[in-house]
């Protein structure tokens, strides 16, 4: 064991997991690509968890940091005007289709979130939320309440009454071989089901991710959530659409995950990705809900001026290059290559993806069972091939990649390639034992 994962093993929680039989620290990185302590290279599919969105050493995201650590400030507190905080949040008011939206600004996705349902809940007046089956939301207990992955889930305490639907779980036998508009059918009856029996008084919200990250990039087919908003609107319960894996173009098809779905939340809320790697989530919301708490509230650190400058640059530079554009480009090569390699290869159980968020499900071939073991074999092969990727699903059989926003066409198929290549490997492994 290296000394360094032996003092992490001494002093960090044992359920702080880590990859990789021997795991490695990224001491470098470049454009796509990071080197580890030993001096290997990867070409990043995982980016951090989808964080580093436009990928390392961004000149104009350092510059813009730079010149930010420069002026001497690097907080202030919100009691004060927040040149960088306003204008984000013009931006993300404009792009996010909502109506007279406001932003408020946190550290994280799961403070996001548990904004998004006291915005909520304080609206409705009710304490109880819709959320989906296989979901993650963050790990506060508003959060962990509206999470639905038992690995996940370390406390069942909630504040909050929460009822969970069918809609990002067409595996289940009960939908298997249903078409897109049976199954959203099917979905749709459960949730007028649930609304029938199962709460009391009004509903809140429903959150939901448009792809579920965790989940295993799980997703409900185009449509559903525009079904879903149907029966909502009719009861006045509102929607939020946690972006915060699928935010700022990375399902190359739109430039929020929601927007596949035809439908404009009440609230989005994001995190992840924007800061490229600063630490920078938030809700944007309705102003009417934005508005509607009446006690004052804060959050320190949250849209502090150097998390700010590293925003700006970043969410300016994605529309600059229209990386949208790109993860739709690169994104459609890589998942093309993956369903085209798919059927001579037993141990893939499934290809699902939009642009740059696409994953591979690994099953045993002789009884289709979700397979972790080949999984964990799949994480080791393509580390020894110089590339990264992430872990997830429900059952831990799934490979979830989501590469940095500016792949190149180059990268995409040399990234394709390793996995094809890996994947190849690990199912005659399997095939000849
Ligand atoms: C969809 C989703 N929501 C919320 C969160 C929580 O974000 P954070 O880890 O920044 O609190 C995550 C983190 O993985 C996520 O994937």
């Amino acid at each position: 064991m290296s000394d360094l994962l032996a003092r992490h093993r001494a002093v960090m929680p044992n359920w702080l997991s880590l990859y990789y039989n021997e795991p490695i620290e990224i001491v470098g990185g470049k454009g796509n690509r990071v080197v580890d302590a030993s001096g290997k290279s990867y070409l990043d599919f995982f980016a951090g968890i989808l964080t580093n969105m436009i990928g390392y050493d961004v000149a104009e995201v350092r510059e813009a940091v730079e010149r930010q650590l420069a002026t001497g400030v690097v907080h202030t507190s919100t009691v004060y005007l927040l040149r960088g905080q306003v204008e984000l949040a013009e931006k993300i008011a404009r792009l996010s289709g909502i109506e007279n939206a406001k932003v408020f600004f946190t550290n994280s996705g799961t403070e996001a979130n548990e904004t998004a349902l006291l915005l909520a809940t304080y609206a409705r007046r009710s304490d109880q939320v819709l959320a989906m089956r296989q979901s993650y939301h963050g790990r506060s207990f508003g959060a962990i309440s509206v999470t639905s992955n038992r690995s996940w889930k370390n406390s069942s305490l909630s504040p909050l009454n929460v009822h969970f639907l069918h809609g990002a779980d067409r595996h289940l036998a009960r939908f298997r071989g249903m078409s897109d508009a049976d199954y959203i059918a099917a979905c749709v009856e459960d949730l007028r089901h649930v609304l029938a029996t199962s709460v009391g008084g009004d509903v809140a919200a429903l959150i939901a991710e448009p792809i579920q990250g965790v989940g295993g990039f799980t997703m409900a087919p185009d449509g559903l959530f525009a079904a879903y908003k149907e029966v909502l609107d009719a009861e006045g319960i509102l929607f939020i659409s946690d972006e915060v894996q699928t935010g700022w173009g990375r399902t190359g098809s739109a430039f929020f995950g929601i927007a596949n779905h035809g439908v404009t939340p009440d609230m989005m809320t994001f995190a992840k990705g924007l800061g490229n790697g600063f630490a920078v989530g938030g809700v944007v919301a309705r102003g009417d809900l934005m508005d509607g708490l009446h006690a004052v509230g804060l959050a320190t650190f949250g849209g502090n001026p150097i998390s700010m400058a590293a925003a700006n640059a970043t969410l300016d530079y994605v529309l600059d290059h229209d990386l949208q554009a790109n993860a739709a480009r690169t994104g459609t090569l890589i998942i093309d290559g993956l369903r085209e390699a798919a059927p001579r290869l037993p141990i893939v159980g499934d290809i699902r993806g939009k642009g740059l968020m696409f994953a591979v499900e690994l099953v045993d071939p002789s009884t289709g069972e979700p397979s972790p073991a080949l999984a964990a074999r799949f994480m080791e092969e393509t580390k020894k091939a110089g590339l990264l990727a992430g872990k997830g699903g429900l059952y831990g059989n799934v490979l979830r990649m989501a590469p940095p926003l500016t792949l190149t066409m180059d990268e995409a198929a040399e990234g394709l390639g390793i996995i094809v290549n890996a994947l190849e490997v690990i199912n005659a492994e399997v095939v000849s034992s």
